[in-house]
């Protein structure tokens, strides 16, 4: 994700030290609805989406959206898409903003024979390239350049074809994107070291009720036959895990009791060992989880991979978590090359966190101090948050248009918990 949109003055404060107590409910998956939502390029027929969360994000890939000619209208968490792609280029005004709408490069191509979109750019956590998306493409025929800050993406009369798509290295979006340009395509097209994410999961159930022919999902090879068209549907957005993981994680930060509502804890079971590992004691149901947290965190060493393994979208937060823990631990980052930039604004607080290559060392310290601090990146944003959750006194956290990027009223969620939290300029 870029970081240099929205950006208001608004900060977040919170008063540290409150126990954080009761329900909470989750709202549907910021990185499923993103790609679910540029499905509508390809399913002109009739689509709606429900369980979707208002989040700056979704409302920007909507106006994407919306300015390529697919009409989106909102109505309490359902979506309804009408229409068919009018024009093949994406503005680099709303393309800028978010590294995710480089989504809508293969739909786009798919349906409307060419593409034009402008490169998304690096971004705080990375520099984050979009080759394995320009692999995809030309696996499936299309002939791909770049001009002007564009990728020209184009097809000739014959369409996209089916073909082999072996990624050198696993990407979740290069795979959304390889299912979402293949599944219209002629013959068939297989997907090598796929990624196994519950979003592309859901990407897929969702092609697959509007009669797309995709096997093997969920493991690291895809087979897709192409079918001649897609038919109306209506998809129920997947629970955000990395939500549900967040608020799982405040529990730990404040010695708390939080039940996590309207989620599908398969989805976190590495993450919920982990948590458990650090002394939090977890009721699993088949929605819901409850999480009891009634000591200072133990130490547990994580190293970041991709899913099932722990997520790097939970990086962050848990390192919040260990910067209070009664030991030392270790936390490698391997997705990405930049994702610490939340350990200066820990280090205000009074953390003790030292970064060498991708391992930060993080000796627990028994009270984190309320501060002034930045927010860098979403994830990042959260973990302040958690951190000043259970700081001693008020912390005042700037830079929280990225929160707003991928946490649905989280102030009002938060609060309900007994949280003293609010949003000021
Ligand atoms: N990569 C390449 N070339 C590409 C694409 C990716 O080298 O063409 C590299 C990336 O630079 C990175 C690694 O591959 O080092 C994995 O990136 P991936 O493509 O899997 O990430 P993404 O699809 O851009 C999604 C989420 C991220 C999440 C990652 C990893 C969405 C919209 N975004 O990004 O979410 O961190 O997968 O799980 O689904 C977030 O929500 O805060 C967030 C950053």
């Amino acid at each position: 994700m870029n970081d240099f949109s929205n950006e208001s003055n608004e900060k977040i404060f919170i008063t540290g030290g409150t126990q954080l107590q009761g329900n909470v409910r989750i709202s549907g998956a910021k990185n499923a609805a993103l790609p679910l939502m540029t499905l509508s390029l390809i399913l002109n027929k009739g689509f709606t989406l429900s369980n979707m969360p208002d989040l700056a994000d979704t409302r920007l890939m909507s106006n994407l959206l919306a300015e390529l000619g697919i009409n989106n209208s909102w109505k309490f968490g359902k979506v309804n898409f009408h229409g068919a792609p009018k024009i093949n280029e994406a503005s680099y005004e709303l393309v800028r903003q978010m590294r995710a709408s480089i989504l809508v490069l293969g739909p786009l191509l798919a349906s409307k024979g060419s593409a034009r979109v402008p490169l998304p750019g690096g971004c705080a956590i990375g520099t984050r390239p979009i080759d394995l998306h320009v692999l995809v493409m030309e696996a499936l025929g299309a002939n791909v350049y770049y001009d002007s800050g564009f990728i020209i993406a184009s097809v000739g009369s014959e369409g996209l074809k089916g073909g082999l798509i072996d990624f050198p290295k696993v990407s979740v979006g290069a795979t959304e994107s390889a299912i979402m340009t293949s599944v219209l395509a002629k013959g068939k097209t297989t997907i090598i070291n796929a990624a196994h994410e519950p979003e592309i999961v859901d990407l897929a159930k969702c092609l697959i009720s509007a009669g797309a022919d995709i096997n093997g999902v969920g493991t690291s090879t895809i087979i897709i036959n192409g079918v001649n068209e897609l038919n109306p549907v209506d998809h129920e957005i997947v629970p955000d895990r990395i939500e549900a993981g967040s608020f799982a994680i405040a529990s730990g930060m404040t010695k708390g009791n939080i039940e996590i509502t309207h989620i599908r804890p398969k989805d976190l079971e590495f993450f919920l060992k982990v948590l458990n590992y650090t002394g939090s004691e977890i009721k699993i149901d088949t929605n819901s989880i409850n999480i009891t947290s009634s000591k200072r965190p133990e130490p547990y060493d994580i190293v970041t991979q991709t899913h099932p393994g722990f997520p790097t979208d939970l990086q962050a937060q848990y390192m919040a978590l260990m910067s209070i823990a009664s030991g030392s631990a270790f936390i490698k980052e391997t997705i990405f090359e930049n994702r610490f930039m939340h350990v200066p604004e820990l280090l205000r607080m009074g953390a003790n966190i030292s970064i060498k290559n991708q391992i930060a060392s993080i000796i627990g310290v028994k009270e984190l101090k309320g501060s002034k601090v930045m927010a860098s990146d979403l994830r990042a944003s959260m973990s302040l948050i958690l951190a000043a959750l259970a700081a001693l006194g008020t912390s005042e956290i700037d830079g929280i248009h990225h929160l707003d990027r991928g946490y649905e009223k989280i102030e009002d969620k938060l609060s309900n918990l007994g949280a003293i939290i609010r949003r000021s300029k």
